[in-house]
């Protein structure tokens, strides 16, 4: 099938590179020319693991263009995956959604198309794209007016493992108040349903993934779907962290506690991990603009709001925990090991790492940090904070008082410690992910402390 894929942000472009990858006929379309032109000479400007490859053999199924009239006329399929930030209410930004759809009326040309919100927008949207649409159809001179539809595809991939979750999802969920637009997603997501494509050799397909399950559903659904299921993560992570708060002060392993109840099938192991909390561009907005909509109906959601307010704690505890210890910060060097908000990309949006950083220096504290991958843009979005950015971790070791792991990156746990023990000034850890190991650490002279 033909399809046009609006914005080449992480959402877009692995839509786009995945659906070019089972054989469609794929334009991305981006206003950003500049990141147009990269995108033909095959660079991406992500950090995401093996899409350069998925985009280099998939190249004879995609174009990229900053022109609507070259990526819409003919597309039987037509997503918007354009960024929708937060406002400072919490209400997502909808000005790039708009200007997206009302440049897609102007130019649909085809028998029927199906134009697809990819993007995480407020419950409701459809319906407003579709008016957007009419009426840019209507001001056009060929009054016959195109057919079309708006369907909603929320997108589940968790950054790191993009294309992973978008070849081999847990499900696909497709909203449309029209028939016929389900029938057109059914048919383009149909190799990915039935996982009749050929796995590329370095995204094997895992044993455990047959045909995956299609929730076939209303607008409104869709679009609730998405945000009730960050909303239930952010809210899994955050409760995690509130039990670990009682842990610490009863003597229990938050680990052993997260482990003991994940084994429940009815709960389930994952995202039980305690430590700094989340971040990321979904989880904050997500529950921000859920708590923001359902505002608009008067209504509260307290549990929502509770994940935020400990997620948001969780960053405070960290600077806590070191004046608990170091007893004075003003004057003092602390280390940060990992700028991204997770392993495995270079992507700082809310990053705990900011906020911790900040608070640090607002104490007067000489903050240190290295991350393998995200230090290049955290100079460039961050440079101003003040932090000292070093080459490797044992840099950031020298002359510290203490160090706080803030990103889980694999390479910190294989460290030489005895080595780290020796360059600091006080051999002190703070691991907030609970992924270090506490009795390694306490061989190699370090005093070893977790988040809770
Ligand atoms: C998330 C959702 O998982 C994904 O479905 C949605 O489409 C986009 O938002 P992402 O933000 O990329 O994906 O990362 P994710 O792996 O979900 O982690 C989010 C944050 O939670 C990270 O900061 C991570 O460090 C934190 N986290 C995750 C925890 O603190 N504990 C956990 O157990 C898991």
């Amino acid at each position: 099938m033909r399809v046009a894929i609006i914005g080449t942000g992480y959402v877009g472009l692995t839509t786009g590179v995945c659906l070019a990858s089972i054989g469609h006929r794929v334009a991305c379309l981006d206003t950003d020319q500049t990141k147009i032109a990269a995108l033909k000479n095959g660079k991406i400007p992500i950090f995401e693991p093996y899409l350069e490859d998925l985009l280099a053999d998939s190249q004879h199924n995609l174009e990229f263009t900053s022109s609507y009239a070259e990526a819409i006329p003919g597309a039987e399929v037509v997503f918007i995956a354009v960024g929708t930030p937060p406002t400072p209410s919490g209400a997502p930004n909808l000005e790039f959604l708009s200007q997206a759809a009302r440049s897609i009326g102007e130019h649909l040309d085809n028998d029927f198309t199906v134009v697809v919100n990819k993007s995480t927008v407020p419950i409701g949207s459809g319906n407003w794209v579709e008016s957007l649409l009419r009426d840019a159809c209507e001001q056009r001179s060929d009054r016959r007016g195109p057919e079309f539809a708006v369907a909603s595809n929320p997108e589940f991939l968790r950054e790191g493992s993009a294309l992973h979750d978008s070849l081999y999802p847990d499900r696909i969920v497709i909203g449309a108040d029209e028939p016929r637009a389900l029938e057109v997603l059914y048919t383009l997501y149909r190799p990915i349903l039935d996982q009749t494509f050929p796995a590329p050799t370095y995204l094997p397909r895992p044993e455990t993934v047959s045909a995956i399950p299609l929730v076939s559903t209303d607008l409104a659904s869709a679009e609730l779907i998405k945000y009730a299921a960050n909303a239930f993560l952010a809210l899994k992570i955050s409760f995690i962290n509130e039990i670990g708060l009682l842990a610490e002060r009863v003597g229990a392993d938050i680990s052993e506690v997260g482990r003991g109840i994940g084994l429940d099938s009815r709960i389930g192991p994952r995202f039980l991990n305690a430590g700094i909390g989340w971040g990321g561009s979904c989880f904050g907005k997500d529950t921000a603009a859920l708590i923001a909509t359902a505002g608009e109906y008067g209504l509260h959601l307290p549990i929502v709001e509770a994940a935020r307010k400990i997620n948001c704690r969780q960053r405070d505890r960290v600077v806590e925990k070191l004046l608990h210890e170091l007893k004075i910060l003003k004057g003092r060097s602390i280390g940060l090991l990992g700028l991204a908000f997770k392993p495995n990309t270079d992507d700082l949006r809310e990053a705990p790492a900011i906020e911790i950083a900040q608070k640090l220096i607002d104490r007067g504290v000489r903050v240190k940090a290295h991350d393998p991958i995200a230090a290049e843009r955290f100079c460039r979005e961050h440079g101003k904070i003040g932090v000292q950015l070093c080459r490797t971790p044992y840099e950031v070791a020298d002359a510290c008082d203490a160090l706080v792991l803030v990103t889980e990156w694999n390479e910190y746990r294989d460290l030489e410690w005895e080595c780290m023990a020796k360059r600091m000034r006080n051999p002190l850890v703070l691991d907030g992910r609970h992924a270090l190991d506490r009795e390694k650490l306490q061989r190699a002279g370090l005093r070893y402390l977790s988040l809770c």
